[in-house]
């Protein structure tokens, strides 16, 4: 099992237990707002090495089992297991038909597989909440058999600007998780031992009717603010006016734009 009692460092990405209870109290709703996190996946999965047929797989912060399911389809011949820190996300997955054989509550940074046991580790959206993401890379590799594929999805910084501007001009507090610079996913890859197939930053801007709509949205799918340093409590309705009058501000034709910065990476573990 993994230590969730790590502290955080000061500005750094939130607390794990608070991100492994966000995600569980998300679970029963994440499904039915996760288009965006349904057409990342799914790019991921068009990105994989052509000819890979690996004979285990790991879906990584596998959340409520869709990609597992879609692996578990792909590679039919293949035995699965997802992990993921939030134990409600896991138990929703087991529910559901096929998908991973196992799951496995742990941590990104510190897995629970042997090493050198999967050929492929499949990760969609899950490890912009790992505050150390070159200890990510290092499991990757100690997991993978040679020749294994680490495809991974994330975000990086610029990722619901509108949103940090926006309440910028109301209080200048955090209310917007933190990212990871692009920069540093190059730089950490580069650093890996991985040979990378593939790295890449991609824009998805989705549009929304009104701002309640997306907070209401980050909040189904347990990816609200969890920042240390957020403001505590209920926003009080002046500072509200103020968040909707100052995202007014982006609106476009389409709606009020939510704009994500997409990090696809594919690298592969040498064979000697
Ligand atoms: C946005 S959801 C993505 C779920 C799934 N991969 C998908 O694309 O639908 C992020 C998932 O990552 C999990 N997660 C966050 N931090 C993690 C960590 N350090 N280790 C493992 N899983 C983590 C969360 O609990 C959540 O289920």
């Amino acid at each position: 099992m993994t230590d969730l009692s790590r502290p955080t460092l000061p500005g750094a990405l939130p607390d794990k237990r608070q991100v492994a209870a966000s995600f569980s109290r998300a679970a029963a709703s994440y499904d039915s707002v996760a288009a965006l996190q349904r057409a990342v996946g799914l790019s991921l999965l068009e990105q994989l090495p052509a000819g890979l047929q690996p004979s285990h797989w790991l879906d990584l912060g596998s959340g409520t089992g869709h990609f597992s399911r879609m692996l578990a389809e792909r590679f039919a011949q293949a035995g699965g297991v997802a992990v993921d820190i939030a134990e409600g996300m896991l138990l929703h997955a087991r529910h559901v038909k096929g998908g991973a054989q196992y799951h496995v509550v742990g941590d990104a940074e510190r897995l629970p597989l042997r090493d050198a046991s999967v050929d492929l580790v499949f990760s969609s959206l899950a490890v912009q909440w790992c505050d150390q993401f070159a200890s990510v890379l290092a499991e990757a590799q100690r997991v993978l058999r040679p020749g294994g594929v680490l495809a991974f999805s994330s975000l990086c910084v610029g990722t619901l600007d509108e949103l940090r501007a926006s309440w910028q001009a109301v209080d200048g507090l955090v209310h917007v998780n933190r990212f990871r610079r692009f920069e540093d996913y190059q730089r950490l890859c580069a650093a890996s031992g991985f040979e990378q197939l593939e790295l890449e930053r991609c824009p998805h801007v989705l549009h929304y009717p009104d701002v309640r709509s997306l907070t209401h949205e980050l909040k189904a799918l347990g990816a609200h603010n969890l920042n240390p340093g957020r403001p505590s409590g209920l926003t009080g309705r002046a500072r509200m006016q103020g968040l909707l009058q100052a995202y007014e501000a982006f609106r476009q034709p389409a709606g009020l734009p939510a704009t994500y910065q997409v990090v696809y990476g594919v690298l592969r573990k040498p064979l000697a």
